[in-house]
């Protein structure tokens, strides 16, 4: 039976108008990625994690600012940390500057992270984990939910006893990414545990992991009985595939169009990052949407050496003139709107 993607569902009052998540990404989750989630087809975005800790100790090297704009809602923006208090204040502000949702990682597998007790790790440590959830949904009005993996270690099965606590504690939605945090990105996504998760729970869960196709997001949806599927890597430098994802719109995407979503995309970039850490940035997004043998090899290469965003932009256009339609129309369709910018710096350790 196929599952229809279309179909709204509910996180506590929000409503998600499709069951495609966009995931939160560090390193990657920018506001021109989510934005363009949205156009794709997601129902729900989300920001990549941002530190609690940069609350307390303003004065650290401050990475960045979190956008949020009219146009990504309903937008979750992830916050991370281990001290239940200073997420709760986290969470407060990161509510006032508009989001709908406030995620929490118990995901990231990343030692920086793991080793001041955030991420992954909480995953061992189930009562301060429940103590983060309740103090973060006692601050907030808005929903909560956590973003976790099956645990630490290889095999591990703590998800599941971890997972209707923080129901209990709080959670308004738990987002299972069913690798260990050992395994980082290798093996695959055990969706077993999806499954039994969602038995275990009377909240929605969204399942995180190899979802790739649309092919592999009916298994997932129908073997599993999650609420939705969440989309990683399969979308870097690739919103296409949200939509072959939604409606097994297989169609490939012309030269002009890729272009021209890479233009907007790093248009958009400078806006939110500035020119300087705009431009290490993009890099790998060059080889992400040139890549997929769109375009030659050194071509992505040429256009990475490149020193200014100003020369690539204009690298693109000679090679695809045709491109400036398609752009012209995206810019007019997706004008830059009314931004909040949300004073919490943006990690640079990400995962989940
Ligand atoms: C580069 C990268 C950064 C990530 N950063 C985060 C993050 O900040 N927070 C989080 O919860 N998960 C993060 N993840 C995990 C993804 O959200 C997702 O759960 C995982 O990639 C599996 O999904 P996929 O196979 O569709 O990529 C990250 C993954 C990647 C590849």
């Amino acid at each position: 039976m196929q599952v229809n993607l279309h179909e709204a569902w509910h996180i506590g009052p929000v409503q998600i108008p499709t069951r495609l998540v966009l995931a939160p990404m560090a390193g990657v989750s920018v506001q021109a990625f989510r934005r363009q989630g949205r156009r794709f087809g997601a129902g729900l975005v989300c920001s990549e994690m941002v530190s609690c800790a940069g609350l307390q100790h303003k004065n650290e090297r401050t990475l960045g600012y979190l956008r949020i704009a009219a146009d990504e809602r309903p937008l979750a923006v992830q916050i991370f940390g281990s001290d239940p208090a200073v997420m709760a204040e986290a969470a407060a502000m990161v509510e006032d500057a508009g989001a709908d949702i406030v995620d929490i990682n118990f995901g990231c597998p990343v030692k920086k992270v793991t080793k001041t007790g955030a991420g992954a790790t909480l995953l061992d440590e189930p009562d301060r984990a429940c103590r983060i959830v309740q103090a973060v949904a006692s601050a907030v009005s808005v929903p909560v939910t956590v973003k976790l993996r099956r645990g630490l270690e290889n095999r591990s099965r703590a998800c599941l006893s971890v997972g209707p606590q923080l129901v209990e504690a709080g959670a308004a939605s738990l987002t299972l990414h069913p690798r260990s945090a050992k395994q980082m990105y290798t093996g695959t996504a055990d969706h077993s545990l999806t499954a039994e998760l969602v038995s275990l729970v009377d909240v929605p869960v969204v399942a995180s992991g190899d979802i790739t196709s649309r092919a592999r997001a009916q298994t997932v949806l129908a073997t599993t009985g999650a609420a939705a599927v969440m989309v990683g890597r399969a979308a870097q430098g690739n919103p296409w595939a949200l939509r072959e994802i939604l409606d097994g719109d297989r169609a490939q995407p012309s030269r002009e169009e890729v272009v021209a979503e890479l233009i907007l995309f790093m248009r958009e970039t400078v806006r939110e990052l500035g020119e300087h850490r705009a431009t290490g940035f993009l890099k790998k997004f060059y080889g992400w949407y040139l890549g997929r043998g769109r375009f030659p090899r050194a071509f992505k290469a040429e256009l990475t050496q490149l020193p200014t965003i100003a020369e690539a932009e204009a690298r693109l256009f000679a090679a695809v003139p045709g491109a400036r339609f398609p752009l012209a129309r995206l810019e007019e369709e997706s004008p830059p709107s009314d931004e909040v910018l949300l004073d919490l710096p943006i990690s640079i350790y990400g995962g989940g």
